[in-house]
């Protein structure tokens, strides 16, 4: 017996000195310790000895386990411990390594560019229209009849503005100025207002034009109301976006909802004479719609004609960014490259 724990002492240590996991380790502990073990079924059997070997070889046999425990127990901290070391070594995070690269958004180079419009009417005393009276989905009937348009103006042609199945005379706005006739429907005079928004028109896109694009749309309606303060505001606008240096031009033009009408025309940006791509040789670039109030649109929205009068403009924001940044392809604002919105 002696001999045979004396095997099992030798044996288990032999293995616990080898336990390379705490696995393995738990596999030495179910072999010789658990109920089932070695040692256990000596200690069982010892009821069949001498009373005298029954307590030689039972101190021995609690020696032997008490030992053995011993062992097993610095043995597990042993590869505890370096179980949590390689645990953390290969989980190791290099706080000095550089971090996932994020790229920050920026504004959009048109909302910048309507920004800085609004905040230039700001100064001079427009307020922005409610988003409301302003949608994209129009009626034929707001963007067109209230404007003064005539029924069979070419600009309602199914190849300018894009009709949609939903209802009839519905459309996606051509134009902002229907913006005007939903504020007048809805304040009285004094107004002035801007309104920036998308536009949409059935063209075919190219360099110069693309199917949606943006205006600002423009209204004073007040007493007194004459041709100089449009003129004043507008060089006014002009003087500020392009800066001082720039000449204005005002030329005679046509629209419906406007009598009489003005483009209006700044000095060419990047003039280089008389082949020059930009203003086609001509010196001047068209950078504006706009006029005074036709009488037949402030009668439709029910103003007094006799005391009020008021002026109109409107202004496409592609247009405006173009000159300003000499950016020669209306596409690179939607094609969402950042190679180009980067420089902005
Ligand atoms: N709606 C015109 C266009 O899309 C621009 C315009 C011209 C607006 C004259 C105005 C205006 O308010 O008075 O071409």
């Amino acid at each position: 017996m002696k001999e045979k724990l004396e095997l099992i002492l030798k044996n288990a240590t032999t293995e616990i000195n080898n336990a390379q996991s705490l696995e393995d380790l738990d596999n030495v502990k179910l072999k010789f310790l658990s109920r089932k073990g070695e040692l256990n079924t000596i200690k069982k059997n010892l009821k069949d000895l001498s009373d005298k070997d029954k307590r030689v070889v039972g101190a021995l046999a609690n020696k032997v386990s008490n030992e053995l425990e011993e062992l097993i127990s610095q043995k597990n901290n042993e590869l505890y411990k370096s179980e949590l070391n390689k645990k953390l070594e290969a989980e190791k995070i290099d706080i000095t390594l550089p971090s996932d690269f994020r790229p920050q958004g920026k504004v959009h180079p048109l909302t910048q560019t309507i920004n800085e419009i609004v905040e230039i009417f700001h100064g001079m005393g427009f307020s922005v229209m409610p988003n409301e009276y302003s949608p994209e989905v129009e009626t034929e009937y707001i963007n067109f009849d209230m404007l003064n348009f005539s029924p069979n103006h070419p600009a309602r042609d199914m190849q300018d503005t894009f009709y949609t199945k939903t209802a009839p005379n519905v459309i996606l706005r051509s134009q902002t100025s229907g913006a005007q006739i939903r504020q007048m429907l809805n304040k009285k005079p004094p107004i002035r207002v801007i309104s920036p928004g998308r536009v949409y028109r059935c063209e075919a896109v190219s360099a110069r034009k693309n199917n949606l694009f943006h205006q600002i749309e423009g209204l004073v309606v007040d007493k007194d109301i004459t041709f100089s303060d449009l003129k004043g505001v507008l060089n006014e606008f002009v003087r500020i976006y392009f800066g001082s240096a720039r000449a204005t031009r005002f030329r005679a033009s046509y629209f419906p909802f406007t009598e009489p009408s003005a483009e209006v025309d700044v000095q060419c940006i990047m003039c280089s004479g008389k082949g020059c791509r930009t203003c086609s040789g001509s010196g001047w670039l068209e950078v504006l719609g706009a006029g005074m109030v036709h009488v037949n649109v402030l009668k439709n929205v029910g103003i007094d004609t006799e005391t009020y009068s008021g002026f109109a403009f409107g202004m496409g924001v592609e247009r405006l960014a173009m000159l300003k940044y000499a950016i020669n392809d209306i596409r690179l604002f939607f094609n969402n490259d950042t190679r180009f919105l980067n420089q902005f």
